[in-house]
């Protein structure tokens, strides 16, 4: 009986570190599939000067513009500006790191649209994307949840969503774009 109890507890201690383990590769693998979609093609992934990689760790290494915070040890911001980056956003892997507040990716050429599923990403709050070759419309969902939101130098289309009476936004930037309409907001904006 005893040597049974001892076994189980053997089994729950494997399955919990096991467990504790697969998250954070899960991560990882979500970053890298990220950049890959944004960098299908120019090598970036491959360069071991970007860190992206599965032996390093994305807090402990040192990948290429992320930032971490050290107490929880979790990937709190991607900053890949000016890299010549021109893939697309792959909206569900960054959205499976749920801890990210902030995704800067201006000056690349990361063209498609912005899903509206960003808005799953549920800490993100600053969202940097202008001087790209985005297209299609703004989703409405990004205003629900978004501080700083900045889609200038694109190439979106068509009316501005309407804001919702709440909204957390502090600063919006959209110029150089062919939207139209005006701002329907009930807020102030900068
Ligand atoms: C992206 O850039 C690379 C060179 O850096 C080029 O070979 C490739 O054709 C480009 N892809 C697209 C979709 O423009
Ligand atoms: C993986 O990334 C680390 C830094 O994060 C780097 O030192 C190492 O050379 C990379 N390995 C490969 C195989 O690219
Ligand atoms: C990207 O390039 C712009 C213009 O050259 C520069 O102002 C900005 O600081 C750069 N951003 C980063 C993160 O290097
Ligand atoms: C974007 O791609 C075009 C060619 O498709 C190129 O002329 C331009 O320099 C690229 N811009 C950046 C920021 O990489």
């Amino acid at each position: 009986m005893e040597r049974i109890a001892f076994r189980m507890l053997f089994l729950y201690y494997f399955l919990l570190l096991h467990g504790a383990n697969s998250v954070e590769e899960d991560i990882k693998l979500s970053l890298i599939k990220f950049l890959e979609k944004l960098s299908p093609s120019n090598g970036i992934i491959m360069d071991p000067n970007f860190g992206w990689n599965m032996s390093s760790d994305p807090c402990a290494g040192h990948w290429k513009g992320v930032t971490c915070e050290a107490r929880s040890i979790s990937v709190k911001k991607i900053v890949l500006d000016n890299f010549s980056l021109n893939g697309t956003l792959d909206d569900e892997s960054l959205c499976s790191v749920q801890s990210i507040i902030l995704l800067s990716l201006n000056n690349n050429n990361i063209s498609g649209e912005i899903p509206r599923e960003i808005a799953d990403c549920k800490e993100l709050t600053h969202f940097y994307v202008s001087g790209n070759r985005f297209v299609g419309s703004v989703p409405a969902l990004l205003f629900s949840n978004l501080k700083r939101l900045d889609i200038s130098n694109n190439y979106f289309l068509g009316e501005l969503p309407a804001l919702p009476a709440i909204s957390s936004l502090v600063s919006f930037r959209a110029k150089y774009n062919q939207l139209n309409g005006a701002i329907h907001t009930r807020i102030q904006l900068p």
